[in-house]
Order: C-alpha cells, then structure tokens, then sequence
C-alpha cells in the first residue's frame, strides 16, 4: 500500500511509543497546537515554513504503546509536565488514538503485517494527511543483522523480542510513509533501507542530539575551528526517567554510549587521548530517580593551545529530556516529511544537525557543516 504525498500538505505522527516520556509531550504540544499555537511555535525551528508544507500548527497524532493506560495518566505519571500546561487540553489528549503494540509471539513478519494494517486504518481516519513514523521505543540490545540484505533473511534472523523496532520501521516503508528514529535502536539494516529506496520513503537517524551530545558538537566544532586539540573530554549525565532506568542495563546503553562517544574522534579528526595509549574520551550515565525527567550533566574539557599550554573549560547543563526532545521531533517529522515530497529517498544524511549518530552517505560532522546540511536540504525540497 503507498499513497500520493503530493497533494497533502498536514503532517500526521504516527508515534510507536506514544504514551512514554517524550511521547506524552508531544501529545500535550501537538493538542496545543491545536487550541493555542502560539504557546509551542517559538520553540519550532520549522515554525517559519517548510517547502511543500502546511502551517506547522497543522499536525495529528496517533501510535502504539504497550501500556493501556490512557493518555491523561500517562502525562501525570512521567511528571514532564504540570497539570496548567495540559489541563485544558484533555479532550483532545483522550482523541488521540493510541493502539496496542502487537505481541512479539507474532514474530517480525507477523508484526509487520499486523502495523500495515493498523497504518491502513490511521490513514483512512486522517485521509488528507502527511503520515511520518516516529520511533521512540526504549533502547534496546538489538542485533547484528547486517548480512540480511533482503526481507526474507531479515525475517528469518531478526528477534522482535530483542528489537521491536524493527518490525515499526517496517511497516512504514513497506506502507510509504517515511521514519524518523531518534532511539540509539540501529533499525536501518540493509534490506529496510534498500525497501525505503524502493519504496521512495526517506529513513533519518540515528538517537536524538538533545542536549549534552548537542553542547559537544557545538564546543568541539567550536574548538576546532580554532586549531585548540583536545586533550581530554570527562561527561557525566545522570537522568531518573524510564530511559535512565533502562540504559542500567549494559546490553541497553551499548547502542547510546557509543553514539556519545565515537562523534567527537570523527568531528575532530584525530583520537582523543592518543599520546596517553587510551581513550580520554569518557561517558557515563548513572540512573538518579530524584532528578526525573529533569537530567544534570558535567562535562570537563581538558584541551592544548600553542606549545601545548594546558587549559581546561567546565560545563554544567540542567537540562529536561522530553522538553529538549518534543520540539526537535516536530521539527524532525516535519522536515522529513518535506523530503518525502520532494522525491528524496532512503538514508537522508542532511539531517545530521539532529542526531547523535547520523546516517547516510558523507553525513555533516560539525555544528557549522550540520547547519549546511539544512540549508542544502531546503534548497533541495523546493
Ligand atoms: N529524551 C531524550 O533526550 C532522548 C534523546 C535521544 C534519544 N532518546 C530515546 O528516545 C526513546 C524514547 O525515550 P522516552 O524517554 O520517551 O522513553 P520511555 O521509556 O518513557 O518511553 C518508551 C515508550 O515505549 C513504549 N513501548 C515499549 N515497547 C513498545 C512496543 N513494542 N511497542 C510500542 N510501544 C512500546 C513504553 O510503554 C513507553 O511508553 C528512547 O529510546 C531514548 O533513548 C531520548
């Protein structure tokens, strides 16, 4: 099943994950946007329009979720958001429909099929829409499933019960409605990207860069553009929500720490640490439940200037998860959705100002190249 994108300008979320910490955020804002847009456009960076695009206000949502709980508790129970901000809004909250996962005893193709059909039936509710499939499952352990390069092998190898997203991007592509996935989850193998080019549907990812991560590629851009080597970089997060509990498990935090920690070689160009025989690159994440949603990170940042005169910099963010990661999604959905089209297909290496592992052919490592990389995508979605 695909549809015709070209005559639709509305942007539909389809959230697999839609009652979790992010997700019940964004629900809030987009039942917002809906009732008061003017309390969530200033915090858009699409909010001025994107080719092909409707109004930003103009946006629906719907999703999976394993949890039967409803939308209104949700919110209450992941403590994101005071009841003032939403209060107002629990009619529209109760609309959003939210469907059960499908068990994973269904197994990947059985999965898959059952998502398609639930695709079918959110388009046909929302029938003028622009649909984008956004994954924020928990972070998961995964699987090496490179050496899959068609759906057959991919069906037989892959272990929903080990990586659920997968069988989500699936559905998508093999339905034409393109992916955003900010999880750590390494869900574009071979054969679902080859499926996304056939398909015409554009893949972007992976793991959302939303504020330690961000800061990084901004200081290290920053650093190096002034030819000062980093000698040593020390960050510590720690975060109380589902998602700090979860990457407690080192099976879970694999994916997240190495997407953490391979970009600041890359964007610098060099190993940092290599005179001492070891990484200085360190990243931990400690599971705090007082903090919540609310995360704290440090980050000690040891570097070199002419002959090799030692200084060091310290940062302290007090940041809020989901808050930092609602308005990148809207704008993420919306820019891939603006991609799509325009025609562009599979890995979209462009949107790599948004995530802390880009994908894709040559992808931007910078701040300043990142930054690029959207104004070059604009241009080509006009
Ligand atoms: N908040 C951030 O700043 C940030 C940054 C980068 C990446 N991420 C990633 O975003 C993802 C979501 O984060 P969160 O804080 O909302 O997590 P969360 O744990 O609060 O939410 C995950 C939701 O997915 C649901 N779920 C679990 N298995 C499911 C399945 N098979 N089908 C449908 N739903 C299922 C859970 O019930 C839960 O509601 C995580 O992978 C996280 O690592 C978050």
């Amino acid at each position: 099943m695909t549809y015709d994108s070209r005559n639709r300008s509305h942007l539909l979320l389809l959230i697999a994950g839609a009652k979790g910490a992010i997700g019940s955020t964004i629900a809030a804002a987009v039942s917002l946007l809906q009732s008061e847009p003017e309390r969530i456009l200033p915090s858009l960076i699409t909010r001025e329009g994107l080719p092909g695009l409707g109004a930003a206000e103009k946006v629906r949502m719907a999703g999976w979720d394993r949890t039967e709980t409803d939308m209104e508790s949700a919110i209450r129970g992941h403590g994101v958001l005071p009841e003032a901000i939403w209060g107002e809004s629990r009619q529209l909250l109760a609309e959003i429909p939210v469907l059960s996962a499908p068990p994973p005893e269904m197994g990947l193709k059985g999965q898959t099929e059952h998502l398609i059909s639930d695709i079918r039936d959110l388009l046909n509710k929302y029938p003028h829409s622009l649909p984008v499939l956004v994954n924020l499952l928990p972070s998961c352990a995964g699987g090496d499933l490179q050496d899959c390069r068609d759906m057959a092998a991919l069906y037989a190898k892959a272990d929903p019960k080990s990586f659920p997203d997968l069988a989500y991007g699936l559905a998508a592509v093999r339905s034409g409605v393109p992916v955003v996935n900010f999880t750590p989850n390494p869900i574009e193998v071979p054969a679902l990207v080859q499926e996304a080019i056939r398909q015409g549907v554009p893949i972007s990812g992976r793991d959302g860069k939303t504020g330690q991560t961000y800061l990084k590629i901004v200081l290290a851009s920053a650093l190096k553009a002034r030819a000062l080597h980093v000698d040593g970089w020390y960050s510590l997060n720690i975060l109380g929500n589902a998602d700090g509990k979860n990457l407690m498990d080192p099976a879970c935090a694999k994916g997240k720490l190495a997407n953490k920690t391979e970009i600041l070689d890359e964007i610098l160009g060099y190993s940092v640490g290599e005179r001492y025989g070891t990484s200085t690159h360190k990243v931990h994440i400690d599971y705090y439940p007082p903090r919540g949603d609310a995360k704290e990170a440090w980050d000690v940042i040891d570097f070199n200037g002419i002959f090799g005169m030692p200084m060091s910099l310290r940062l302290n963010l007090q940041g809020r998860d989901s808050i930092l990661a609602a308005p990148m999604i809207l704008d993420l959905a919306r820019w891939t959705a603006a991609a799509h089209k325009a025609g562009l297909k599979g890995l979209i290496p462009e949107l790599a100002f948004f995530y802390k592992r880009p994908l894709g052919d040559d992808p931007p490592l910078t701040f300043q190249d990142q930054m690029v990389g959207l104004q070059q995508l604009e241009e080509k979605c006009r």
